[in-house]
C-alpha cells in the first residue's frame, strides 16, 4: 500500500539544474565556460526559485493571494506555481506585452491587469494593489524571499564546480534581484560578478529597460565583487544566441546577454559561468526572429572537435 507523503507540490522541484561545459564557445573565447541551466526550471525560468521561496512565504503567513508586476516570466512562474498551494495570484503587465508572453500567462488563469505604459506603470499600478488590498506583495524590492530563493543557484554552482571556483559569474540583470541572489549564495568564493544589461533593447523583452527596482543590491553585489555592469546591444545579443544555439543551449533571447557581456569584455583563461535565465521554447516567436536577425553576420563558428577530457579535469577535481 502507498504510504502518504507529505510532499508539495514545490518540493518536487527542489533538484537542481544542469551546470554544463559549452566546449565550442569555450575554444572561441579561450575560456573555460560552463552554463547554469535556470531554463530547465518547471515553468522554463529562474523565476520559479524566487516564487518557491516567495509561496513558502505566503504559506507561512496563512494568506491566499498574491499580486506581481512583470514582464513575462515571473507572472507566468507566480500564475503556474502558487495555485499548486491553493494561491491566487494578480498581475499586472503592460499592455504592450507580447501575445505570446500574455498567451501564456492568460493559460495559467490569474487575474490579468494590463496597464498602458510599461513595466514602471505596472510596477507602480501593482504596488498600490497590494496596499489598498492588503495582498502579499512579490514584486522586487519588496520582497527578500526573491533574493533567497536565487540564492541556490550560487550554492549549486559551488557544489557542481567542486573545488574548481568560477572567476566570474556573468547575469542578465535587470531589476538586479537574481545577480543579489547568485551572489548571496556564492560570496564565499569570490567570483566577479557581472551584470549584463540591456538599457535600450526590442529583443530582449524581460530584461529591457534596466529597471534597478532592486538597485541597491545591484550595485553592491558588483562593487563587493570587484564586477562590473555590461551594457549589451540587440545585435551582440543575436550573435551570442547563435552561438549558443551551437553548444546546444537554446535559451531566450535575454538570456544570452550573458554571453554577449563575456564576448565584450574579451577576458582569457578564465573559469566562466553564465546564468541561462530562461528557456527558447516558451518565446518561440521571439526566438525564431531573434536567430533571423543574427543570420548574416559573418559567422565565426568554425567547427572546433570536443574537448571534453579538459572539462572533466576540471569538473572531476
Ligand atoms: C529571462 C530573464 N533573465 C533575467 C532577468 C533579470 O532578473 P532581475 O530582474 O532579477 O535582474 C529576468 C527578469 O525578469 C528574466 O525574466
Amino acid at each position: 500500500m502507498l504510504k502518504s507523503v507529505n510532499l508539495t507540490a514545490l518540493d518536487v522541484r527542489t533538484t537542481q539544474t544542469p551546470l554544463i561545459p559549452l566546449d565550442k564557445i569555450s575554444r572561441n573565447l579561450d575560456n573555460f565556460v560552463f552554463a547554469k541551466l535556470e531554463s530547465c526550471n518547471p515553468t522554463g525560468s529562474h523565476k520559479d526559485r524566487e516564487s518557491q521561496a516567495m509561496i513558502k512565504d505566503i504559506l507561512a503567513r496563512d494568506s491566499n493571494r498574491a499580486v506581481i508586476a512583470s514582464t513575462g516570466n515571473a507572472a507566468i512562474s507566480l500564475s503556474a506555481l502558487a495555485p499548486c498551494e491553493g494561491i491566487s495570484v494578480d498581475v499586472f503587465l503592460s499592455k504592450n506585452i507580447e501575445k505570446e508572453r500574455l498567451g501564456l500567462i492568460s493559460a495559467f488563469s490569474p487575474r490579468i491587469h494590463l496597464v498602458p505604459g510599461g513595466y514602471d506603470e505596472a510596477y507602480r499600478e501593482s504596488e498600490a494593489f497590494a496596499e489598498k488590498e492588503e495582498v502579499y506583495n512579490a514584486n522586487p524590492g519588496r520582497n527578500k524571499f526573491k533574493i533567497i530563493g536565487d540564492s541556490e543557484i550560487g550554492r549549486e554552482i559551488m557544489k557542481q564546480l567542486g573545488l574548481n571556483s568560477p572567476d566570474y559569474i556573468f547575469v542578465p540583470s535587470n531589476n538586479g534581484t537574481l545577480i543579489a541572489g547568485v551572489w548571496l549564495g556564492s560570496k564565499h568564493v569570490r567570483p566577479r560578478m557581472i551584470a549584463a544589461v540591456a538599457p535600450k533593447s526590442r529583443l530582449m523583452s524581460s530584461i529591457a529597460g534596466y529597471h534597478r527596482l532592486d538597485g541597491q543590491e545591484l550595485e553592491r553585489t558588483v562593487s563587493e565583487s570587484g564586477g562590473q555592469v555590461v551594457p549589451v546591444s540587440d545585435l551582440q545579443a543575436a550573435s551570442a544566441l547563435e552561438d549558443l544555439r551551437f553548444d546546444g543551449v537554446f535559451c531566450e533571447p535575454a538570456s544570452a546577454a550573458s554571453l554577449a557581456a563575456l564576448k565584450k569584455l574579451g577576458i582569457r583563461g578564465k573559469t566562466v559561468v553564465l546564468v541561462i535565465t530562461g528557456t527558447a521554447f516558451k518565446f518561440i516567436e521571439s526566438y525564431a526572429s531573434a536567430l533571423g536577425q543574427s543570420h548574416g553576420r559573418k559567422s565565426s563558428r568554425a567547427y572546433v572537435p570536443a574537448s571534453a577530457s579538459n572539462f572533466s579535469a576540471i569538473l572531476s577535481t
